[in-house]
């Protein structure tokens, strides 16, 4: 562990991350081809998903800080004095701010993220903005089970944003069991997007000004730029609808016409209408993912809806 200049504690964990050579290599080389979600965030998709969130038809952002503000106090009263909060990736900060102002005097603030970029400058802020609050960074992948630092205290995790939705259930389930071992006296809060009327999922996910299709095809982008591959940008387009039978958003890039693009030495082959499959974004009914949550091993203590009931936040005690 080294302690940083910028007021917090840095933990590297030394996350082993798949190039994303190596997952667009194989990825492109299956029947159904893919590539995997996290690929979206480099800094063009980050400042992408930011406008994501403010769009009209993506209300998930706005929604949860709106339920995060209206029980904040609420939750810090469940989750009760000295906590240590525990955050899983770190590009909410907003969010996190709402809770540890309402926390009674919270113990400490641990991020862990992969992205160790991300990570310095989210610690350093929240260092920075709470003097009081010993704070630290773990460079880690979160979706691994990894061991945290001994606690002295309560721990609770923060998972907002429904993130969780991009799991399929086994693996949200083995995530979830996982940390509730992990923190084990204290409980976790999430954020979990909601089933509802299918027309409201599908516009939150194909907006009119186009920014959602955008960060999709962004993958190509960053092939061309950082693979040297040679994807004709206007070769697809962004394909995403809600699949009513598997409860769930699933993006797609779809090639417009029979095509080939060549990357790291190989060229791969596109059928007109062939699908690249991106995303998957998991909606629940509130009873749906507490059952997860319980199947988990947590105890669903408590949940918080806006009055739409587009957006949850789930406290599970562990
Ligand atoms: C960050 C995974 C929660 O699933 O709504 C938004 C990502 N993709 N629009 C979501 C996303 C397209 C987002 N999550």
């Amino acid at each position: 562990m080294t302690v940083g200049t910028a007021g917090f504690d840095f933990i590297d964990l030394d996350p082993v991350q798949e190039t994303f050579l190596d997952a667009a290599l194989d990825g492109l080389s299956r029947p159904l081809k893919r590539i995997p979600c996290r690929f979206l965030y480099d800094a063009r998709g980050s400042e992408l998903f930011e406008r994501i969130c403010e769009l009209p038809e993506y209300y998930p952002t706005r929604t949860e800080l709106g339920i995060l503000g209206a029980h904040a106090r609420e939750m810090a009263a469940l989750i009760g004095p000295d906590c240590e909060l525990v955050e899983f990736g770190s590009g909410a900060s907003r969010k996190v701010r709402l809770l540890l102002d309402a926390l009674e005097r919270p113990r400490g603030y641990v991020a862990i993220d992969i992205s160790r970029d991300h990570l310095r400058a989210a610690a350093a802020s929240i260092a920075r903005d709470y003097p009081a609050l010993r704070v630290t960074a773990v460079a880690a992948d979160y979706m691994q089970p990894l061991p945290l630092p001994r606690a002295e205290g309560p721990r609770v995790g923060f998972f907002p944003g429904s993130t969780i939705g991009n799991l399929g259930h086994g693996e949200a389930r083995r995530f979830l069991a996982h940390w509730a071992r992990e923190l084990a006296g204290g409980g976790m809060l999430v954020g979990v997007d909601l089933k509802k009327d299918e027309s409201v999922l599908n516009a939150a996910y194909n907006d009119a000004a186009g920014v959602t299709a955008e960060f999709n095809l962004n993958l190509l982008a960053r092939m061309n730029r950082e693979l040297g591959a040679d994807f004709d940008l206007d070769g697809f387009r962004h394909h995403a609808f809600y699949c009513h039978d598997r409860g769930r958003i699933e993006i797609y890039m779809e090639s417009l016409r029979a095509q080939e693009a060549s990357l790291g030495g190989r060229r791969f082959r596109f059928a007109e209408g062939e699908l690249v499959h991106t995303e998957n974004s998991h909606k629940f009914t509130i009873e749906e993912f507490r059952t997860l949550a319980a199947g988990a091993g947590f105890r669903p203590a408590a949940v918080w809806t806006d009055p739409a009931r587009l957006f949850s936040v789930h406290y599970l005690a562990a």
